[in-house]
């Protein structure tokens, strides 16, 4: 039995406002895998994840996301999806946000204190989200994408303004995920974060410029780096 990808993108063309978003966009990305998707700001990281969880118009091409049409609903309760802005009530507690969410997902009983455990903020359950930390916050953010326990989990820039150890956390947490079997499609624009993923969608200006592991990137552009690789493949042309 062959395993079905992910995700399998084809030709994809989005136009925000008079923008060529994306253009003539492919690729499939495995499950059970970290795939990193990287490239500078403006390059097209957060409208490619609203493709995959049927939040964008879009021009041309296709999506399939676990075997179906991306923006079908049933894929609703099987993706877990993070925005780039943490999208929490901050004017209620953390366990009042995770249980409202709970009952939108219907994720059923004990899924608030397996999330909040997930994410280490059971000591914070009775905090005003408003009251939190940056960290905190984006932590909460997580809790509501895990309630349902998603088979693809879709998180932009998650660790984007947080310190290094906290950064570190999460990172074990999504290996912990991806090890029982979760797919996850995370954006950075932090070209470290490359070694943290199983492999690496690099992004300029709307087009793939490479689809490949940190080793096969580094062997390709001879650079010891995702960002030197970056660099290199802006220099020499996409794949
Ligand atoms: N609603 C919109 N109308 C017009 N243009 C838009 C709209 N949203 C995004 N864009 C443009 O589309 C391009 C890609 O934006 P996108 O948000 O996907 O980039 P990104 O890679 O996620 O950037 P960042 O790292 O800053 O989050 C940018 O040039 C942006 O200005
Ligand atoms: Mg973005």
């Amino acid at each position: 039995m062959t395993v079905q990808p992910a995700i399998v993108v084809e030709h994809l063309d989005v136009t925000r406002g008079r923008n060529e978003v994306l253009q003539d966009l492919s690729l499939t990305i495995p499950r059970g895998e970290i795939t990193g998707l990287l490239g500078p700001s403006g390059s097209g990281k957060t409208t490619l994840l609203r493709c995959l969880v049927g939040l964008q118009v879009m021009r041309a091409g296709e999506v399939t996301v676990l075997g179906l049409v991306a923006g079908t609903p049933e894929l609703r309760r099987r993706i877990g999806y993070v925005t780039q802005a943490p999208a929490v009530y901050s004017d209620i507690t953390v366990a009042d946000n995770l249980d409202y969410f709970s009952q939108i997902l219907d994720a059923g009983p004990g899924a608030v204190a397996r999330v909040l455990h997930e994410v280490d903020m059971e000591r914070h359950r009775d905090r005003l989200v408003g009251t939190l930390s940056g960290g905190e916050r984006a932590r909460v953010s997580l809790a509501t994408a895990l309630l349902h326990s998603p088979e693809l989990l879709v998180l932009d820039e998650p660790t984007v303004g947080l310190d290094p150890s906290l950064r570190d956390q999460l990172w074990t947490m999504f290996h912990e995920l991806a090890e029982s079997g979760v797919t996850i499609v995370v954006s950075s624009h932090v070209m470290d974060e490359a070694e943290r993923c199983d492999s690496l969608i690099l992004l300029r200006e709307g087009r793939v410029l490479a689809h490949a592991t940190l080793a096969e990137l580094r062997e390709r552009t001879g650079a010891s780096n995702a960002e030197g690789a970056f660099l290199a493949l802006v220099r020499t042309g996409p794949e």
